[in-house]
Formats: structure tokens, sequence, C-alpha cells
């Protein structure tokens, strides 16, 4: 398909993101799988999302939840088959809804036929696949140079069948590619272009920052946490690679991508978004979430002034150039209650929904991560409850350098642990939550019986409801898809007040994001228009003059001028 031909679809799009482990088990074994999705299809299309994000559901030995594949062309078995997975895009398809895969390709399983190979002798066809290197020092027996993993701890692991070490920026048991090597690029091109061929439509692209290594892959500047980012995010050759990806396979179908691009500046977004450039169609970038780094352990508090500047800048930015995407959760961020309103006390249900007015309604194309379309939040673990491979890795590392330290990593960890996102899908308020008759792989968390699908959708004024009127008012909305962005009263710590402009409409948004009252009027230009409320989180009738804001108000105002 040439570039004038692509619909640009998911200018129109809103996603929804499955993370499959933890979205509904069909069979008992306490895992989430494929045959539970499609039993959800009706709720999913209810919810009025046009297309689905799936994160993984490769064959993987789970490492990393799927994160780590070893077969790029079959489905895992915990999930179900490849025939299992054809009646599920059929469904979503019968349903006019889209499916994203997610794509890993910045590294393998080590458990990948490919690896296997690699390992096994310098000079098999398959070594330059991966990174191996000799070791420094007299016996190499220190590895080749000072990057870390992203989980922590050295990039390197020594393999003793052929003494060398091998680079993974993840776990161990996550060898990167060596896309320098064209045979990988070929290998990369032909998987997609058989999952486009089978009918997806699109492709999140985990971690693809990384791909390109600075040749030599020399140290990285001295950084006690995390070393090496300078020598592989945004590295030589990457526009290269991503634009032969779309030149020659995506672009050949109507499929949409984002990339996962942690660290990426609003110049770099251009560069791989900028629609005249064909490398990708938006980035996820990791600014509003406070994160600059792949993962900050940091806890840094919430900050509405910081985060206004911060979409504001995409906003501006991305206008009329490339494409925003906009998102507060995933299954690698904690719970956005709490996280982004401060301690909300009884107003979870006002909290949750102004989040979702004041990402919304901006320009670029909103994710809703399983859960939080009913206002999920983070759940309490203790430190054998949890599972994530990143807590491990980081615990281990904690107790054998600086175990006094155990105390203050439990507490970051209650707050930042992935697994916070990613407890079981809550259904209804029964003993397993309706996500499994079994043990389930995640403890669920125990608010279930208050927080699930089934009271929300007998309550009218769920979060759920909320977020279904909130789609259907978005999806073809011209002017949430193509308005102007304009920021009011910006050093204001309490309120985020926008304006979207379009064709002779305007669209006032406000939100409170303070648990608390707070004063408020409309810019001085709206005095003297007249203008309808068309979404609000409280009851009260709210016109466009001075009026105090409940805790955690949102109102939206349509203005004709
Ligand atoms: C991405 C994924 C994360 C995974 C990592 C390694 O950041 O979102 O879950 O651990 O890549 O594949
Ligand atoms: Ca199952």
């Amino acid at each position: 398909m040439s570039e004038s031909k692509k619909t640009r679809w998911y200018k129109d799009a809103v996603i929804y993101q499955i993370y499959p482990r933890s979205f509904c088990d069909s069979n008992g074994d306490g895992i989430g799988d494929i045959r539970g999705i499609i039993s959800k299809l009706d709720y999913i299309k209810d919810l009025g999302v046009t297309a689905v994000w799936l994160s993984p559901c490769y064959k993987s030995p789970n490492d990393d939840n799927g994160y780590d594949i070893s077969d790029y062309r079959d489905i895992m078995d915990e999930f179900g088959t490849l025939d299992d997975w054809k009646e599920m895009l059929a469904g979503l398809h019968e349903r006019g809804i889209k499916l994203i895969m997610d794509l890993v390709v910045n590294h393998t399983s080590d458990e990948h036929e490919w690896f296997k190979q690699s390992r096994s002798s310098v000079d098999n066809p398959y070594r330059d696949y991966y990174f191996w290197r000799k070791g420094r020092g007299k016996d190499g027996k220190k590895p080749p140079n000072n990057w870390t993993s992203r989980f922590g701890g050295s990039a390197w692991a020594y393999d003793d069948a052929t003494s060398e070490w091998y680079l993974h920026l993840f776990t161990k048991k996550q060898p990167d590619l060596n896309w320098d090597n064209p045979k990988v690029r070929k290998e990369v091109h032909d998987l997609v272009d058989y999952w486009l061929d089978l009918g997806v439509d699109g492709f999140r692209c985990d971690v693809i920052t990384y791909i390109s290594k600075v040749a030599g892959l020399p140290n990285g500047k001295f950084n006690p946490i995390q070393c090496g980012d300078e020598m592989f995010t945004h590295g030589p050759h990457i526009h290269e690679y991503l634009s032969a990806l779309n030149n020659e396979v995506i672009s050949r179908y109507d499929a949409m991508t984002v990339g996962e691009a942690a660290g990426v500046t609003i110049e770099q977004g251009l560069l791989y978004t900028a629609e005249s450039r064909g490398e990708l169609d938006m980035v996820f970038e990791f600014e509003h979430i406070l994160s600059e780094a792949y993962f900050s352990l940091l806890p840094k508090k919430f900050n509405l002034k910081q985060y206004k500047a911060i979409m504001s800048k995409w906003q501006d930015g991305m206008h009329g150039k490339g494409w925003n995407s906009l998102y507060l959760e995933n299954h690698d961020q904690p719970r956005a209650l709490g996280r982004c309103t401060g301690d909300y006390g009884d107003k979870r249900k006002e909290a949750s929904k102004m989040l979702a007015v004041a990402l919304n309604l901006l320009q670029g194309t909103p994710y809703i991560y399983q859960g939080q379309e009913i206002g999920m939040t983070n759940c309490d673990f203790s430190p054998d409850e949890y599972q994530d491979v990143m807590v491990k890795t980081i615990l281990g590392i904690v107790k054998k350098y600086v175990p006094f330290l155990k105390p203050v990593a439990l507490k970051v960890l209650k707050k930042k642990a992935r697994d916070n996102a990613r407890t079981p899908m809550q259904w209804d308020g029964s003993e397993k939550a309706g996500f499994t008759t079994g043990a389930p792989w995640l403890k669920i968390n125990p608010n279930h019986t208050e927080i699930n699908v089934a009271e929300a959708e007998k309550d009218p004024t769920s979060i759920l409801n909320f977020h279904k009127n909130l789609n259907r008012y978005r999806v073809g909305n011209q002017t949430v898809k193509l308005g102007s962005y304009r920021q009011f009263d910006k050093n204001n710590k309490k309120i985020y007040c926008y304006e979207r402009a379009h064709n002779g409409k305007k669209l006032l948004v406000v939100c409170n994001f303070k648990n608390a009252e707070v004063p408020f009027s409309p810019p001085a230009e709206y005095n003297g228009f007249t203008a309808a409320a068309v979404i609000q989180n409280y009851p009260t009738a709210r016109t466009l003059s001075p009026f105090s804001l409940q805790p955690y108000e949102a109102v939206v105002f349509e203005v004709d001028c």
C-alpha cells in the first residue's frame, strides 16, 4: 500500500490493552488465555474501544511473562493455539475492532532456536544473531563493558559453552538480537509479514529505541544505577532500520505502529513519527509518567504543573507533524489512581473519571489498560507474593550487596512494582473475582468485592459507564481528532484547563486534580459565550461562569464560536 493510501485509522481509534495472563482464564489453570478473551469480546465492543493491543501471546518460557519469545510464529501453550488466536481475531474483526500485536524484537528468549544455535559454537551460522564478546581482565571473567541490565546488574552473562559473554539488556533469559546483522533484520521483516498476512492491524514495538547499538559496544558514562543508555538508546542506525521495516513490509498493509520509547525527547519523537519520514506512527514517551529512565526506582511525586507542561509540549510539538499516544497505565506502570491523584480517599470514582477526561480529550490515540475502565488500584503485596522477574532481580541484588536496604527497597516496590498493574481483572465480587476457578497465578486484589465489572455494569454512575460514554463522545469527533490545543493558567497547581478548537467549535476541558474544592473562572475570552456542559463527573449543572469545582470535578464545555 502506498503511503498515500494509508488510512491512518489509528487517529480515530481508542485502544484497549489486554495483558492476557491476567485478563480471563477459560480453563481453570489460574492463567488468563485466548479463549478467555474470546468470551469477553462483547464486553470489549460495548466499552466503545475500536482496537485491542494484546501483550505478547507467542511461545515463551515466561521468564518475563511473554516478553521473552521462543517462537515468533506460534502461541504460548498456556494461552491456547493458533486456531484459538485466529478465532479471536475473526471475533474482533466481526465487531469492527482491530488487533495490534506486541512486537518484541530487541531480544528473544534464550530458548529460541536462534539462540540455542548461537551459543553452541563460535562458528555456528547463528553466532552473529546475538552479541558475543570475550570478557575483560586477565582471565576474561569481567564483563566486556559496563552496561547494566534495565532490571539491575550487569547486562552481560558468561556462557561456559564457548567461554564468552552475551549481551542482555533485560534478564539473562532475554539475549539481545544483533540488528547490525542483515540476516536478523530479514528474519524480523519476515515474521512481521507473517502476522500482517494473518490479518493483524499493527504492532506495539517493544523497547524499539534500543535495537541499534554503538559499534564496538564502548563503555557508557559511569552512573551508579544504570550505565550504557547513551550507547544503545536511539543508536546510530535506528532510523535506517525502522524505515526499512516500514518501507519493505509494514507499508504494504494499512497497519499502524507504536514504539515504546523510554527517554525520548520531543525532537527525537518527531524523527520517529513525522509522517513524511515513514518510520513509526507514534511513540510511547515516558516523560509524563515522570520516569525518564526505562525504570526509575526513585519515586517522584506527581506535580500537576510539571505534568501540564510535559503534556502541552507534546501536544504542541506533534500537532500537524506527528501523532501522540495518550496513556497513563500499562502493564509496566503502577495504577494511575494514587500516582496521579494523591490520596483520593472516598473519591475513587470521581478521581478516575477526571483522569480519563484530562487525558482522552487531548490530540492523539488514547490507550486504556485493562482494569483502568473500572478504576482498579494498586495491590498490597507481601514480599513473597510478587511474581515479577524485575522485582525478584532487584530484591536479589539488594540481598547480595546491600541487605540493610531491604526495608527501603520493599517500601519503594510497594508503589512501583509492575505486579500492581498485573493483578487479575476483576470481573465480579466472587472469591476468584470471576477471573478463574483455580488458583490465580498472581494475587487477586482483595478490593474486587467492591471494584468489579458486574457492579460497574449495574451502576449508571460507574467509572465503566463513564468510559463508555467518553469513548462514544470521542470516536468520530473532529474537534478532538484535529483541533488545535491551548493550555490556560499554566501555573495553576490544582486545575488543568485546556481548549481544543476546530472549525468554529471549541471544547473547554476543566479538571480539578485535587481532593478539595477549588474555585474556577473561565478564561476571559469565553465571557459572553453560551456553552453546554457535554461531559461531567458530578450531577451538578454547570454553566460557563465562575464556580467552585468539587473534589476531582471534571467538566467539558462545548462552545460554538
Ligand atoms: C517492555 C515491556 C516490559 C518488558 C520489557 C522487556 O518494556 O513493556 O514488560 O519487561 O520490554 O521486553
Ligand atoms: Ca487458562
